[in-house]
């Protein structure tokens, strides 16, 4: 950020934005993918059959080597992980949406567009329409692929909605498949 220029107008961050950047940084982006990781780990400890699977990945990936960006789409299975993970324990639990104009939705709830609507995002995590009889059942495997390519748009919400979702999801899932891969590596848990 420090050296970036935008290619069009050749402007730079000034201090004053840089603050503000660093700011974000520091609340919507550690406690979540701190919050993240931490559940995740306690997802594999109660998993042993995934913390297996997991280790596997790494040692044959990584091996001791120190991860780098290459290294990430060879650890899918890290990903499928920290997504299962955010599917069951979102760390930002709710986010807030308004009708545009006043609607009947589903043909029964009727919304003014004066109203908020908090959507819960672990109970819209949790529908068994979606994910089947065992929604709270810890499974990575929803997002193989070829499973993952099933799912209906908008059933996994964990960075919020539309135009006003996170910005940081990138780097965020970068961030914690690096980092929860040299656990992996590296720790007995
Ligand atoms: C696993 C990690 C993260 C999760 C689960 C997460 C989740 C969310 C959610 C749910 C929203 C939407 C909130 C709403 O609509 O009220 C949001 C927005 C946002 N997040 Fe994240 N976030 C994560 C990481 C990060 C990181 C690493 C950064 C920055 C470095 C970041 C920066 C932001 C910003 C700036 C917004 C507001 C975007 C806007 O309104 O245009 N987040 N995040």
């Amino acid at each position: 950020m420090l050296a970036a220029v935008d290619p069009e107008s050749g402007e730079k961050l000034d201090d004053e934005n840089m603050i503000f950047q660093m700011v974000t940084f520091l609340i919507a982006g550690h406690e979540t993918t701190s919050a993240t990781l931490s559940f995740a780990i306690e997802f594999l400890l109660h998993n042993p059959d995934v913390l297996k699977q997991a280790r596997e990945v790494v040692d044959s990936v990584l091996g001791t080597e120190t991860p780098r960006f290459e290294h990430l789409q060879h650890l899918k299975y890290i990903e499928q992980i920290l997504m299962e993970t955010l599917r069951l324990w979102p760390p930002a639990p709710a986010f807030t949406v308004r009708a545009n104009k006043d609607t009947l939705l589903a043909g029964k709830y009727e919304v003014t567009s004066r109203e908020d609507i908090i959507i819960l995002i672990p109970s819209l995590h949790r529908d068994p329409k979606v994910w089947g009889d065992a929604p709270d059942k810890f499974d990575p495997d929803r997002f193989a692929t070829e499973q993952a390519e099933k799912l209906p748009p908008n059933a996994w919400k964990p960075f919020g909605n539309c135009a006003r979702a996170c910005i940081g999801r990138p780097f965020a899932m970068q961030e914690a498949q690096l980092v929860l891969s040299m656990l992996l590596q590296r720790f007995d848990f």
